[in-house]
């Protein structure tokens, strides 16, 4: 990756639901003394409603533009660590304005290990149907393609937080700050 950043360049986190980006973000952000936001948050601050309330009342659309709103004003920040919602990706112009001022790193796990991280909780509207293993692994594979576009894939499954930031932290530093030669794509 030989990307140069006019400024202190942010440490982005999208993936799928589950996949960790708001617990690793903050680990993260901590360890490294970078601001931490969560476009999700800066969605229901700005609206003022949670998610589901912005789904159940003006469904999936209304929620895209607020979140392609939200993300672009976040790509200004410098030095943040900035985590994502799960569908950020779905609109390229939110990759490719976030990769602007930083270094994008796609959370990864299988299916069975989302399912268990988030099978119980109410608060992830598209996770709401009568099969969701079924519902992660379609939108999975819808995705593929634009989680693809991350500079790096980071997996997730049966490892600790020490052991993923620690690889986050290193390409990090390898790639964005020292500007060295990249390894990108790299998953372990
Ligand atoms: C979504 C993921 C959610 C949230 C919204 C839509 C998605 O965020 O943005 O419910 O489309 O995958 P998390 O990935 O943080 O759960």
């Amino acid at each position: 990756m030989k990307r140069s950043f006019q400024k202190q360049p942010n440490i982005v986190l999208i993936g799928f639901m589950g996949t960790g980006k708001s617990s690793v973000g903050k680990r993260l952000s901590a360890q490294l003394r970078m601001r931490y936001v969560d476009i999700d948050t800066v969605i229901e601050r700005q609206s003022q409603r949670p998610i589901t309330d912005i789904f159940d009342e003006d469904g999936e659309e209304v929620f895209r533009q607020l979140e392609s709103e939200a993300v672009k004003k976040v790509s200004n920040y410098a030095n943040h660590v900035i985590s994502t919602g799960g569908g950020v990706v779905l609109r390229e112009t939110n990759v490719s304005r976030l990769k602007e001022n930083g270094v994008v790193f796609c959370l990864t796990a299988t299916p069975e290990e989302i399912l268990k991280r988030v099978g119980h909780h109410t608060h992830r509207p598209l996770l709401q149907t009568p099969d969701p293993m079924n519902t992660i692994r379609t939108l999975l594979a819808e995705r593929k393609p634009y989680y693809d576009k991350a500079d790096y894939m980071i997996h997730t499954t049966g490892r600790t937080y020490d052991e993923i930031i620690s690889h986050i932290k290193g390409i990090f530093y390898r790639n964005a700050l020292r500007r060295k030669s990249p390894d990108r794509k790299s998953s372990r």
